[in-house]
């Protein structure tokens, strides 16, 4: 059930410039989120409701009471949320939206683009490896992200953009020439990268589920701000997302 807490932040890490992980203490979310749900935050006492950005939860421990999230400084909420200090109370909305499964086969394999990780980690610490797992970056500068996902992810393959670091290409280009027929994808990226996705292997394989990234706003599917059209109409992706099946989703009039 979403609801809205104010909750310690524990523990703080930078796994990479400009990446951090934080680790909340708010039991409820810990013991409901599942992988593919995502949490709104903001640092409480901020002036703007609109300071509340969507992240995935990244891990959960329902024994300690805590949950995880990783993001990337990108903009003001996340230059805010990087400047925060244990001991700090953030407001937290969550757990919102659906989450990865199940899926029709045994075989799991992982497609993530960088941040796309998050959900796909939590997805790993629930259902145990990914039969295959491949990751993008851009180039070597993503270095200290790749090892930190590495260490929690062994089974990880790399690709980056200008091949300074891994195989050199797309995250999705680890796909080519494997037989899909008996596995299910879990993807979460850059929505042109899922769309690329579908576009080359969606009819190879019969159970592709992408997690969505859109703009949020109220993110309990009341402002209607993150509305995507898919072959059974238009989908909140708060709450009728983030997470959807690859061959639902009208790729050509999604705004990437
Ligand atoms: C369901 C969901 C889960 C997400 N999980 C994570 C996560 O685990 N880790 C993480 O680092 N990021 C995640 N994001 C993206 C994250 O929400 C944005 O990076 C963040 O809201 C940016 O806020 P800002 O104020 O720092 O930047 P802004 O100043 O608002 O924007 C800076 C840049 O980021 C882009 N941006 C802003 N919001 C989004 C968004 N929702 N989706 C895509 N691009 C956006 C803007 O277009 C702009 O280019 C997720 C987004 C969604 C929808
Ligand atoms: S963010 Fe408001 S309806 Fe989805």
């Amino acid at each position: 059930m979403i609801r809205d807490y104010q909750v310690p932040l524990l523990e703080k890490e930078e796994v990479s410039p400009g990446i951090w992980r934080l680790s909340l203490e708010c039991p409820s979310i810990a013991r409901e989120a599942g992988p593919g749900n995502f949490v709104l935050l903001k640092v409480s006492g901020g002036s703007a409701p609109l300071l509340r950005r969507p992240l995935g939860v990244l891990e959960a421990d329902a024994e300690r009471g805590t949950f995880g999230v990783l993001f990337r400084v990108v903009g003001e909420g996340t230059e805010l949320l990087s400047k925060t200090a244990p001991g700090q109370t953030l407001s937290v909305r969550g757990p919102v939206g659906g989450q990865f499964g199940p899926f029709q086969h045994e075989k799991v394999w992982a497609v993530a683009g960088t941040l796309g990780v998050v959900p796909l980690l939590f997805l790993r610490q629930s259902r145990g490896a990914f039969g295959r797992m491949f990751l993008g970056v851009g180039s070597a500068e993503w270095r200290p992200f790749t090892e930190w996902v590495a260490s929690r992810a062994p089974e990880m393959e790399l690709f980056s953009d200008d091949g300074s670091i891994g195989k050199k290409g797309f995250a999705i280009d680890g796909l080519k020439g494997q037989s899909l027929a008996e596995v299910s994808l879990a993807v979460c990226g850059p929505n042109p990268m899922m769309k690329a996705l579908y576009g080359q292997y969606g009819a190879l394989c019969d159970d592709i589920q992408v997690s969505l990234e859109r703009r949020m706003g109220c993110g309990m599917g009341g402002c209607f701000g993150c509305v995507v059209d898919t072959k059974t109409g238009r989908r909140r992706v708060c709450i009728d997302g983030p997470v959807f099946q690859a061959r639902e989703v009208k790729w050509d009039e999604l705004h990437l």
